[in-house]
């Protein structure tokens, strides 16, 4: 079943602008999908109208089956079922402390006292942030902030999260960290949409990639059905995962080849060198 629907959406700025052009993007129910391509392209764009911040120029959302409808009322519980964490913690933090800011949304939604403060502590437990609940998120590191945001959104316990670049400034482990807890997520039933240039991370973590570049969908497929496409990796400013590059250049330059599709993660990687082997 579709929980996320655009069916040919253009959107255009005042300004102008056509960002989207002509998009169609669906998400089955608890999938993990990340949105690939290159700066300008679309993704926060198309993101922002998943729970109904932008109004499509043309063509319809659906959310859960259901035409997204724009009254304030329905767009409450959209809000609920679809949280966004922004590309930009700094749009998104604004209490005076980071206990307050994670509890805003438990709260909004009527939460009591007690729910609420349990969700908090458990959402900054989760991305690595306890102790830091009387902090202003103004005083935070752009990382730190980017993980208060998230634990925003984790805390209403959403049917559907979508991220917006969620691993951009954090370090190594602070990203392994996050997207293996959107994995966790994941595999207790929530759908996750992402969306990330980390090219070398995507492959472990999406069931499925889109690639989108100058407002459309320009491939989508397994994460091999999308980085087997080299013409399409390269229209999208995009690189191979280091592991697959590192097996191309074994296979172009020193005729060594372990496996017909080149392995996109150390895992597979190891599998393919290991079979190697014992043949
Ligand atoms: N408020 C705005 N007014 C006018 N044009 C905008 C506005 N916001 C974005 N755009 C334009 O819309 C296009 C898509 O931008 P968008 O932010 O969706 O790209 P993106 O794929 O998220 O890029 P990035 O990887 O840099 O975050 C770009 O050409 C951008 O310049
Ligand atoms: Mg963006």
């Amino acid at each position: 079943m579709k929980i996320i629907e655009a069916k040919d959406i253009v959107y255009k700025y005042p300004d102008g602008t056509k960002a989207l052009d002509n998009i169609n993007f669906a998400v089955e129910k608890g999938d993990m999908v990340a949105l690939l391509g290159p700066n300008g392209a679309g993704k926060s764009t198309l993101f922002l109208h998943f729970n109904g911040i932008l109004e499509p120029s043309s063509g319809e959302i659906d959310v859960d089956g259901e035409k997204l409808n724009y009254k304030k009322k329905s767009l409450l519980r959209v809000r609920q079922f679809v949280g966004i964490v922004f590309q930009n913690p700094d749009d998104q933090l604004f209490a005076p402390t980071v206990e307050e800011d994670v509890a805003f949304g438990p709260l909004n939604i009527g939460l009591t006292q007690e729910e609420t403060k349990k969700r908090v502590k458990d959402s900054l437990r989760k991305v690595g942030m306890e102790g830091f609940e009387k902090k202003p998120p103004h005083h935070l590191s752009g990382g730190q902030k980017k993980r208060i945001a998230i634990a925003g959104i984790l805390a209403m316990d959403p049917k559907v999260m979508i991220l917006d670049e969620p691993t951009s400034g954090l370090d190594p482990k602070g990203a392994s960290k996050i997207l293996k807890l959107l994995y966790e997520l994941n595999a207790e039933g929530m759908t996750i949409i992402i969306s990330t240039h980390d090219v070398d991370l995507v492959p472990i973590y999406a069931k499925n990639i889109h690639v989108i570049k100058d407002g459309k969908i320009i491939k989508k497929g397994s994460p091999h059905e999308v980085f087997d496409d080299v013409s399409v990796i390269r229209k999208a400013d995009l690189r191979l995962p280091r592991i697959a590059h590192l097996s191309e250049i074994l296979d172009k330059q020193d005729h060594f080849k372990m496996s017909d599709s080149y392995p996109l993660t150390i895992g597979e990687a190891r599998k393919s060198f290991m079979e190697f082997i014992d043949k």
